[in-house]
């Protein structure tokens, strides 16, 4: 009788997939499948933590400015955006300890990380344009880093994908924001 045959080596075997599991089980997150460069990818979100933390400062910054000349509205856009930022922040920690890394939240030199500015802004006008610069700054760098990891690391990919989203939220905020002042 003929052998069946042989099942299609479509996917990697189950046991082997389950022995390499094991093996590097201290790696956690991180399998022998990764197929980005871990120090790249964590260097790149590293980058985006210090961009989303001097985000969240300058956003700070502008809410209490906004609050104390009675620009209510913008000041509770720049509180919401502020908040945003810091979940933001909060999602690329996790991921760069899942990935093996380490957070850097080093005050020293935060500024010179980040790929967006911290600008102060003398008015209401001025502080909505820094901001909607920065944020279309967060825009082309996210958008960078998911062409860059492409297919090689989904988990981050998605995540960046999902805050690339909110950025670009924050953007349309802030023109509206704009228009409703030049009126
Ligand atoms: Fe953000
Ligand atoms: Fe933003």
């Amino acid at each position: 009788m003929a052998k069946a045959a042989p099942a299609q080596p479509f996917l990697t075997d189950v046991k082997t997939l389950r022995a390499r599991a094991r093996k590097h089980i201290e790696d956690g997150a991180v399998t022998a499948g990764y197929q980005a460069d871990r120090a790249t990818v964590i260097k790149l979100l590293n980058e985006a933590l210090a961009t989303e933390l001097v985000c969240i400062l300058r956003y700070k910054r502008h809410y209490f400015m906004a609050s104390g000349i009675n620009a209510d509205a913008v000041a509770q856009e720049f509180l919401q955006h502020a908040t945003e930022e810091q979940g933001h922040a909060d999602l690329i920690a996790a991921r760069i300890v899942q990935l093996k890394g380490e957070p850097d939240f080093n005050p020293e030199g935060l500024a010179m990380r980040s790929h967006a500015e911290y600008v102060e802004g003398d008015s209401l006008v001025d502080m909505i344009k820094e901001d909607l610069v920065a944020e279309r700054i967060a825009i082309e760098s996210y958008g960078e880093m998911i062409r860059y990891i492409g297919d090689k690391d989904i988990s981050t990919r998605r995540m960046l994908e999902g805050i690339l989203a909110m950025e670009e939220e924050h953007a349309d905020d802030l023109s509206s924001l704009l228009e409703g002042l030049a009126r």
